[in-house]
């Protein structure tokens, strides 16, 4: 029952319930540099965790991470051989490399260990990939093997075998975020992983009581269905750090990192613009006003 489109639906509907009113007076072009980690990028829209990347392009995911480097962002993955994690990590590009949430827990931490080692700048696990949509019990996935629960107690390990931070991707409520922050996890992506879930609520429409609930505490990206800089706009106006983009880069990645770069980099112009218009000077004074939930 993986019934993506009504997911998807979803969030296109909540996305579009914003309007953005301009404030022109007084504003001048908008710097989209952004800060994670203690360490500065080019824009805060990113690729998305994605894995399995050869099958677009001969070199996968290591070409796809020199799209990251070409846009100057923060290069995420989906769930890869160690070797090509570490392949990406020595062309230079600053990475997050992934686990998926995987039984044995001595295997994650040797993971973020020898990532961390090799210069990755995060670590992240999708927790939504636990439960087999098809028969709602623990996954035993013929790739990527036994999945098991995560607690506070798995969470807080992760957090405590390296300084490398972690980053939990498929927080989708102010309770779970509560959780990962007390187990000392640093950021999360609030996801449904693509419609993981039927009639998923839309990760765009929680980020502001997740927010609430972590004030600072937390990095909060967010993914699914950010399709323009007015989207990212959206997601950053409502309380979002950053936003990954995941399915719409298959197709350019066909042609190539530079054709990813090229849409990367136009989403961040449109973003730009959004920022600009609004007297949106730069990412940490984004102008609240600026969203206006559409009653008509
Ligand atoms: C081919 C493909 C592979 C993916 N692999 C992973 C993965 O390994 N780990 C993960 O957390 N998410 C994975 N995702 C999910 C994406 O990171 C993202 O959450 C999802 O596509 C929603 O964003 P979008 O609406 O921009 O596509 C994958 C998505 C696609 C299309």
């Amino acid at each position: 029952m993986q019934t993506y489109a009504i997911s998807d639906q979803l969030t296109r509907k909540y996305l579009d319930s914003f309007m953005i009113r301009p404030e022109y007076i007084g504003s001048a072009a908008a710097d989209t540099s952004a800060e994670y980690f203690g360490e500065v990028y080019q824009s805060p829209v990113m690729i998305s965790t994605l894995s399995g990347m050869e099958r677009v392009h001969e070199g996968g995911n290591v070409l796809l991470a020199q799209a990251a480097d070409l846009t100057g962002t923060l290069d995420w993955n989906g769930v890869l051989p160690v070797e090509q994690g570490l392949a990406i990590l020595k062309q230079g590009t600053r990475a997050v490399l992934s686990s998926k949430p995987i039984a044995d827990m001595d295997a994650v931490c040797d993971m973020i260990r020898t990532y961390e080692q090799a210069g990755a700048k995060a670590f992240v696990m999708d927790v939504d990939f636990i439960f087999d949509p098809a028969t709602g019990c623990v996954r035993n996935h013929p790739s990527f093997g036994q999945m098991a629960t995560k607690g506070e107690a798995e969470l807080k390990r992760m957090s405590e075998c390296s300084s490398l931070p972690i980053i939990i991707k498929g927080v989708l409520s102010a309770h779970d975020a509560v959780i990962c922050r007390d187990a000392g996890v640093k950021a999360i992506v609030v996801s449904h992983h693509m419609g993981m879930i039927d009639s998923a609520v839309p990760p765009v429409s929680v980020i502001g009581e997740i927010r609430e609930a972590v004030g600072n505490d937390l990095v909060i990206f967010a993914d699914c269905g950010i399709r323009s800089g007015s989207d990212a706009f959206k997601a950053l106006v409502l309380g979002a750090d950053g936003v990954l983009i995941g399915r719409p880069l298959m197709e350019p990645f066909k042609d190539g990192p530079e054709k990813v770069a090229e849409y990367l980099n136009r989403i961040t112009n449109e973003l730009r613009f959004c920022m600009s218009i609004t007297g949106s000077p730069d990412l940490k004074h984004l102008n609240r006003r600026a969203l206006v939930r559409k009653d008509f």
